[in-house]
């Protein structure tokens, strides 16, 4: 089959399944569950697996699993991954399809990332006899909290044999019918932090008999900032952010603690390294000349995303193919969001990329807002990339 004639096969069949992919996504919409909680989203999407005929499903979690497509002997495994959490987030818009599950809300479009994968493999697997692919299809739990799915996933073996990987994400601030690609960095690294800091309560009118821990901690912000101000190479990405500062009850009490919480992200590994231990160097400094103690707990989050050049490559040509290179959107700067795919980064040679989703009216809130919403046209535009990166991953298969 020539490609014009497969590219229209392959149109025809995603219009024939429209319908039944805006269902399947308004149904995860409807009943979203945050991270490691998928119970029914998962019970939901094996049983439409299973109505498709796929098999040999994968669930060694409680949430999540994956299976194989394709038997072309002597050729790669390419996995192609969606996330199938929710946000612990309150939804706040008027459509018909909005959260059933109050407190719970696909604010950050996995509801359509899942849909997508679904529909890839459904496509996919007719398309099977013209033309050979191994491909596993990961729906992975709990992208967003920390640690993220993706660590379980590689541990339960979700990446045994696989040689490279995608998966995409939707972006409200770009047209439904586009994607937008980057080589290298695309995502930061993300590290979280909690201090504690213990001083001693007191009277509000009487702070000199009391170790006020909210002076201490407001000192401590606005140190902290010092290290990506003043310590860190200004032309190397970096961001310190206090998120959370917690102390104190009313207005006549000086309490005895207080509790800050952030996040640290860049992008080179030493940079990475060297935040935490000025970060410690600062707050034990303070605190130490304040007569305070202190408690700093880092956890260590995702690692930055890093985009393999040749995958960039062949989703660029395929995309551009199947979508008109009009629709491919060059990003020449990486963001310091995070994403747990860069685990999977870690292990094997991957490419991330991002979804228009901005169409029709209430389509561009961004990610994370409780009015969150995307143009479904986005959907057939996620399947044909996945479809024909496979294609193209296939035919040149040589990663
Ligand atoms: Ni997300």
């Amino acid at each position: 089959m020539d490609l014009k004639a497969l590219k229209e096969k392959i149109d025809l069949q995603i219009q024939t399944l429209f319908d039944e992919l805006v269902q399947t996504r308004r149904h995860l919409h409807q009943n979203p569950e945050i991270g490691y909680q998928e119970f029914q989203t998962t019970a939901f999407l094996i049983q439409k697996c299973q109505f498709y005929g796929f098999k040999m499903m994968t669930h060694p979690g409680k949430t999540g699993f994956w299976f194989d497509l394709g038997s072309a002997s002597n050729k790669p495994l390419l996995a192609l991954r969606a996330d199938i959490d929710a946000l612990p987030v309150t939804e706040q818009s008027s459509v018909e399809y909005a959260s059933k599950n109050p407190g719970k809300m696909h604010a950050c479009g996995h509801d359509v990332h899942t849909t997508i994968l679904l529909g890839t493999a459904i496509i996919l697997n007719q398309l099977k006899e013209l033309f050979p692919f191994n491909v596993r299809f990961i729906f992975q739990p709990a992208e967003e909290p920390t640690p993220g799915g993706a660590i379980q996933m590689i541990q339960r073996g979700a990446i045994e044999n696989v040689t490279a990987i995608l998966a995409l994400h939707v972006d409200s601030r770009l047209p439904v019918g586009k994607i937008s690609i980057k080589s290298g960095a695309q995502m930061a690294s993300t590290d979280i932090f909690q201090i504690k800091i213990y001083g001693k309560g007191g009277h509000a009118a009487a702070p000199h008999l009391a170790i006020d821990p909210i002076l201490i901690g407001a000192e401590i912000v606005n140190s902290l900032h010092h290290i990506t101000s003043r310590n860190v190479d200004p032309v190397q990405p970096a961001v310190l952010t206090v998120s959370r500062f917690q102390a104190g009850t009313t207005a006549n009490v000086i309490p005895g603690e207080a509790e800050l919480w952030g996040t640290c992200r860049s992008f080179q590994p030493d940079l990475r390294a060297y935040l935490p231990i000025r970060l410690k160097e600062i707050v034990n400094a303070i605190c130490q000349g304040h007569h305070a103690t202190c408690e700093i707990d880092i956890k260590n989050g995702a690692p930055p995303v890093i985009n393999d050049p040749r995958l960039y490559q062949l989703v660029d040509n395929a995309a551009s193919e199947i979508l008109g290179a009009q629709n491919i959107v060059q990003v020449s700067v990486p963001d310091m969001g995070a994403e747990d795919f860069a685990y999977y980064l870690e292990k094997v040679p991957g490419f991330f990329f991002r979804l228009g989703t901005k169409g029709r009216p209430g389509t561009d809130f961004p990610i994370h807002h409780p009015q969150f919403d995307v143009d479904e046209r986005a959907i057939p535009v996620g399947i044909k990339a996945f479809v024909w990166s496979v294609l193209k991953f296939f035919e040149q298969d040589n990663l």
